[in-house]
């Protein structure tokens, strides 16, 4: 939250030099945070441990020159993934995260729901996980182990090419997640309008069956429907790519939550690194505006 109460508008940092170079005038003027995903900043020793990479350094740089908070989103904690083989590989995340924290000082720290380690294989994108107890409590008891690192912890709402279940029941059992104290949502509303395209459903209905008290924070990006060749059908799919800008339609998703959302804190835009040219520079810039003038309506 800003200094008067108002949730903070946020931008996600890409590990890439020509985004840091080209936004830099709007983390000085359009920002209030930071988000990082924590291992853009690693690299890999010798001995297998993590250690800073030149990112971090770069990161760290524009918290000192700005003076701004950071949270971490992480993307390879494995918040529901089951194979107990991870449990080292996860407990290394966790400990390098917790040595950031001192850097970062990392206000919460999410990541995506899902598992991203099956059968000791690490996954690109996270999948679906079963909506039963099992899965909620596993989940649930992640998100408080985290906690001895970060006291915030939470969860975003991933997008998924498949579903065990129907996607309206999420809310249903995001709840059965979220009862321990000081464990969250991250909205992401460009993944609710992807889901709700992709599989034919009101995401205005799932966001009403969402605790809504639970979010701590928003995400806006873009994405861009798939090619018509990859399926026989021709059918296309919405694509969760953050390649674009936030479609009108993620707009009215923000002005109708956002405002229902009483606990929120931050809302983020995110845009993918290799997708913002100088061109783009001053539409991304806007895109920041709009979401603290949204974000700031009626608070
Ligand atoms: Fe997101």
């Amino acid at each position: 939250m800003t200094a008067g109460g108002k949730p903070w508008v946020g931008i996600a940092l890409m590990p890439e030099k020509q985004f840091l170079d080209l936004l830099e005038p709007a983390f000085r003027e359009d920002v209030d945070a930071f988000e990082v995903a924590p291992e853009t900043t690693w690299r890999r020793a010798e001995d297998g441990s993590w250690q800073p990479n030149g990112f971090h350094r770069a990161f760290a740089a524009i918290g000192a020159r700005t003076g701004k908070p950071f949270v971490a989103h992480g993307v390879h904690g494995n918040l529901g993934g089951a194979d107990s083989r991870d449990a080292a590989r996860q407990q290394r995340w966790l400990d390098r995260v917790a040595l950031d924290r001192a850097t970062f000082g990392y206000q919460w720290l999410t990541d995506h729901l899902g598992a991203c380690v099956l059968d000791g294989d690490a996954l690109a994108l996270p999948i679906a996980l079963p909506m039963d107890e099992a899965a909620a409590a596993l989940v649930r008891e992640r998100l408080v182990r985290w906690q001895q690192v970060v006291p915030d912890t939470g969860f975003e709402n991933s997008v998924f090419y498949f579903l065990l279940g129907d996607w309206l029941d999420e809310p249903a059992f995001f709840a059965r997640i979220l009862t321990a104290e000081r464990t969250h949502l991250l909205l992401d509303l460009h993944n609710v309008f992807t889901m709700a395209q992709n599989v034919g459903a009101d995401p205005y209905e799932y966001l009403r069956r969402l605790d809504l008290d639970r979010v701590l924070e928003i995400h806006l990006s873009g994405g861009a429907d798939s090619n018509p060749n990859w399926l026989p059908n021709g059918r296309t799919l919405r694509l969760d790519s953050h390649d674009a800008a936030v479609p009108e339609e993620v707009w009215r998703l923000f002005e109708f939550v956002a405002p229902r959302c009483r606990n929120l804190r931050m809302a983020t835009l995110e845009r993918m690194e290799g997708t913002v040219g100088e061109g783009d520079v001053a539409a991304v810039r806007g895109e920041l505006r709009r979401l603290r003038e949204v974000l700031h309506a009626g608070r």
